[in-house]
C-alpha cells in the first residue's frame, strides 16, 4: 500500500482554540480520510508546540508549572479533536522525551559538523511570535507578522548557517514548483526573504529556560521554531532505535499550514534537512486565514467564534462542510453566522436532504421500499448518468491540488442535477401513466445518491453512512464504485430514516447560537471552563481507567419479564426489565443469538445509568452485558440467584 504522510501544525497550548485553529486539523483530516478511501496508508500528526517564553510567562500567571499548566491545555485540544473525530495517528508534545532527545541530537550534529555555531545576537524580538527582526522588517516599528511592540534584545547565542543554503532554497522552489503552495505564497518568499539574502538564524535563547537545552551548554535552550519543526520527524521516531515509521512515512507528502507560518517551514524547515541530510516533503501548503467580518478573530477583540456552539448545535459534518465549502482554501475568508445557515439550508437541507428524503419516500409510497428492475431506459438518463460517473475523477482532481471547495461543488453538482432529473421525469405522473419507467426513474435516483454518499464520505462520515443506511446498503465504501453505474442490485430495500438535516429558521438560529457563543466567551475568559474541563475524565486512549472512573458506572441485576421483535430492525429485540421496582425498556442487538421466549425469567446485568436513546424509535434505557468470543455470544449473569435491583460493585 502507498504512504501518504500529511501533518498540521503543532499547535501552541491555548485554552482559546476558535474555529480558525480548526480549520488546519479538518483539512488535513478530510485528506486523511480521502487518501485512506482511495486505498493510501495515510498517516496524520497533529500535536502541541508547548516551549517558549510565553509559555512560561503564562504558567506563571496562573502560578503553575510549565508543565503542569501545557498538561491542562493539551488535554483541552485533545477534547476538541476527539469532538471533531479527528482521527490523527499521532499527537506530538514538544515536551515528550523522545521528542526532547531527538531535538537535542540533531542540535548537537549540526553544531559537530559546523552548521551550528556560537556567537552574539542583537536584535529586536517579538515575544509573542518568538521571533528575531530586522529593523528594515518591521512595519510602522512593530512586528509584522502580529502587529505588537518588538524588544531590544542582547545574548550570546548559537547560529544556525542559514545563509549558506539560500541557493539551494531558490533551486527547490524552481525545480519542484509543487513544494510550495499556492504560488503566490511561493513570490511572497522570494521578494520578502530569499532575494535580499538570507541570514544566519538565531537557534538559542538564555532569556528564559523552558525549552530543550543545548545538550554542551545547558544554560541555552533550543529556538522553539527548530524545537517546533522538528516533530514533523521525531513524531515518527526518527532518532531513536525505534524509527520504522520514519522509514516509512517520510517524506512527508503534505505539511498543512497557516499562510502566517509558510516562511518557517518553507525557508528554515528545508534548510535543516538539508543539514541533517534528509529527504524534503513533497508540498508545503499555506491556507488562507478565517477572519470574522474582515477582521483577526481574538479574545481581546471579543469577536471569536467557538467550534463547540456550532458542533454542539449544528454537527460535526455540517461544521466541516462549511469550512471546506464556504472558503477558498488558499485564500482568506470570512466567517458569519448568516453564511452558515445560509449554506446549512441550501446545500445541506434543500440540496443534499430533500434529494434523499424525496427519493426514499417515492420508493417506500410506490414500490412497498423495494428497487425495482430498470427495465425502460430513456435519453435523459445519460446526462444523469454521465453527471454522476464523472464526478469522481474531478473530485480526485480537485483534491490533489487541495481544493476542498471545488472538490465539494463536484460532487454538488450531481446533487442539483439529480434534483433536477426528478422534476424532468415526475415520478408522480410515471406512477399512474408508466410502472416500468417509473422503476427505472426510481432506480436511477437511488444509483445517483449511492455515487453521493461515497463521495462525501472523506467530508461527511456520519452522514454519508446515513445516506448507506437509508438507501439500503452497508456502511464500508468502496471510493472506486463511485464511478459505476447500475452497482445497486434489484430488490434493495431502502428505509427513510431520519432527517438529515432540518431546515434552519435563521433569525431564531442567530439568536440560539449567539447565546451558546457568548457564554462560552464568558466562560473563558473567566477561566471557569478550564476548572471544569480539569474534571474531566483523562484520554480515551488511555490504558488504565481509575477506580473513580469505574465507580460512575451502575451495574445492576435485571429481570428480563418481557421479551419481542423490534419491528423496525432485523437484529434487535426490545425488553422490558424489572430492576428492583423499576420496569425499564432496553434495546439490544442480541436476536441472532436469543429468542425471545428464551429470555424472559432470566436475569441478567446491566449498565443501569447509561445515557437513554432512541435505537430505530425505541427508547432504550441502559445496556445488558454479555460475553463474545469468536462470534459466540452469551449473556452475563450472576453465579447464583439473586433479586433483580442488586447493585454490582
Ligand atoms: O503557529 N484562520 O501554532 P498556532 C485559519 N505552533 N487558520 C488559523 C487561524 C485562522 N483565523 N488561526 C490559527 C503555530 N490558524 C505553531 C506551529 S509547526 C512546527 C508550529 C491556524 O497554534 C494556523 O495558521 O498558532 C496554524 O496552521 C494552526 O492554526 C496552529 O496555529
Ligand atoms: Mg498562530
Amino acid at each position: 500500500m502507498k504512504k501518504f504522510y500529511i501533518t498540521t501544525p503543532i499547535y501552541y497550548p491555548s485554552d482559546n482554540l476558535h474555529i480558525g485553529h480548526t480549520y488546519t486539523t479538518v483539512a488535513a483530516d478530510t485528506l486523511k480520510k480521502f487518501k485512506k478511501a482511495q486505498g493510501y496508508d495515510a498517516y496524520l500528526v497533529t500535536g502541541s508546540d508547548e516551549h517558549g517564553q510565553k509559555i512560561q510567562e503564562k504558567a506563571q500567571e496562573n502560578h503553575m508549572e510549565p508543565k503542569e499548566y501545557v498538561d491542562g491545555i493539551v488535554k483541552d485540544i485533545k477534547k476538541l479533536w476527539r469532538m471533531l473525530e479527528i482521527d490523527y495517528d499521532e499527537f506530538i508534545r514538544t515536551t515528550d522525551e523522545h521528542h526532547e532527545k531527538g531535538v537535542q541530537k540533531v542540535f548537537e550534529k549540526l553544531y559537530k559538523q559546523g552548521d551550528i555555531y556560537k556567537s552574539n545576537y542583537e536584535g529586536l524580538y517579538c515575544t509573542p511570535c518568538e521571533s528575531f527582526w530586522a529593523e528594515s522588517q518591521l512595519v510602522d516599528g512593530k512586528c509584522p507578522d502580529c502587529g505588537r511592540e518588538v524588544h531590544l534584545t542582547k545574548e550570546e547565542a548559537y547560529f544556525f548557517k542559514l545563509s549558506k543554503y539560500r541557493d539551494r532554497i531558490i533551486e527547490l522552489y524552481k525545480e519542484n514548483p509543487e513544494f510550495l503552495q499556492p504560488e503566490s505564497r511561493k513570490n511572497e518568499m522570494i521578494n520578502n526573504f530569499l532575494k535580499e539574502g538570507l541570514e544566519d538564524l538565531c537557534v538559542s535563547r538564555t532569556s528564559f529556560n523552558w525549552g530543550i537545552k543545548v545538550p554542551f551548554d545547558p544554560k541555552h535552550v533550543v529556538y522553539v521554531w527548530i524545537d517546533a519543526l522538528l516533530c514533523y520527524i521525531t513524531a515518527l521516531g526518527y532518532g531513536t532505535e525505534n524509527d520504522e515509521k520514519f522509514k516509512k512515512y517520510w517524506p512527508a507528502d503534505v505539511h498543512l499550514v497557516g499562510k502566517e507560518i509558510v516562511r518557517f517551514h518553507t525557508i528554515i524547515w528545508p534548510a535543516v534537512l538539508m543539514a541533517l541530510d534528509i529527504e524534503l516533503p513533497t508540498k508545503v501548503f499555506g491556507h488562507g486565514w478565517i477572519l470574522f467580518e474582515d477582521d483577526k478573530m481574538s479574545k481581546s477583540k471579543g469577536n471569536v467564534i467557538y467550534p463547540e456552539p456550532l458542533i454542539e448545535l449544528y454537527g460535526i459534518d455540517a461544521f466541516k462542510y462549511f469550512l471546506l465549502r464556504e472558503f477558498s482554501f488558499g485564500q482568506d475568508g470570512s466567517f458569519s453566522r448568516e453564511k452558515f445557515f445560509q449554506r446549512l439550508n441550501s446545500d445541506l437541507a434543500n440540496d443534499l436532504g430533500n434529494l434523499v428524503s424525496r427519493t426514499v419516500t417515492m420508493v417506500e409510497k410506490y414500490n412497498e421500499g423495494i428497487l425495482q428492475a430498470p427495465v425502460k431506459e430513456e435519453e435523459i438518463d445519460k446526462s444523469l448518468i454521465e453527471v454522476a460517473v464523472n464526478a469522481k475523477a474531478k473530485v480526485e482532481e480537485n483534491m490533489d491540488k487541495l481544493n476542498y471547495s471545488q472538490a465539494l461543488e463536484e460532487i454538488w453538482k450531481i446533487i442539483r442535477r439529480t434534483n433536477k432529473y426528478i422534476d424532468e421525469t415526475t415520478p408522480w405522473i410515471l406512477a399512474k401513466e408508466d410502472k416500468e419507467r417509473l422503476n427505472t426513474v426510481l432506480y436511477n435516483l437511488t444509483e445517483s445518491i449511492r455515487i453521493i454518499a461515497i463521495l462525501i464520505n472523506p467530508f461527511m462520515e456520519a452522514t454519508s453512512k446515513e445516506i448507506l443506511k437509508q438507501i439500503g446498503l452497508e456502511a464500508n465504501i468502496n471510493w472506486a464504485d463511485s464511478k459505476e453505474w447500475g452497482k445497486i442490485e434489484v430488490g434493495t430495500k431502502v428505509e427513510k430514516g431520519e432527517v438529515l438535516f432540518p431546515r434552519l429558521d435563521i433569525e431564531k438560529e442567530l439568536i440560539r447560537h449567539n447565546k451558546a457563543n457568548e457564554k462560552l466567551i464568558e466562560e473563558r475568559i473567566n477561566r471557569k471552563a478550564m476548572k471544569e474541563e480539569k474534571a474531566e475524565p483523562e484520554e480515551i486512549k488511555e490504558e488504565f481507567i481509575t477506580i473513580d472512573d469505574f465507580a460512575k458506572i451502575e451495574f445492576k441485576v435485571a429481570e428480563i419479564i418481557e421479551a419481542k421483535d423490534h419491528p423496525k430492525a432485523d437484529k434487535l429485540l426490545i425488553l422490558k426489565l424489572k430492576v428492583g421496582e423499576e420496569i425499564r425498556q432496553v434495546v439490544s442487538g442480541i436476536k441472532e443469538y436469543y429468542s425471545p421466549e428464551d429470555l424472559v425469567g432470566k436475569k441478567v446485568v446491566i449498565v443501569a445509568n447509561l445515557k437513554p436513546i432512541k435505537l430505530r424509535g425505541e427508547e432504550s434505557k441502559g445496556m445488558i452485558l454479555a460475553a463474545e468470543k469468536d462470534g459466540k455470544i452469551t449473556l452475563v449473569s450472576t453465579l447464583e440467584d439473586i433479586d433483580s435491583g442488586a447493585t454490582i460493585s
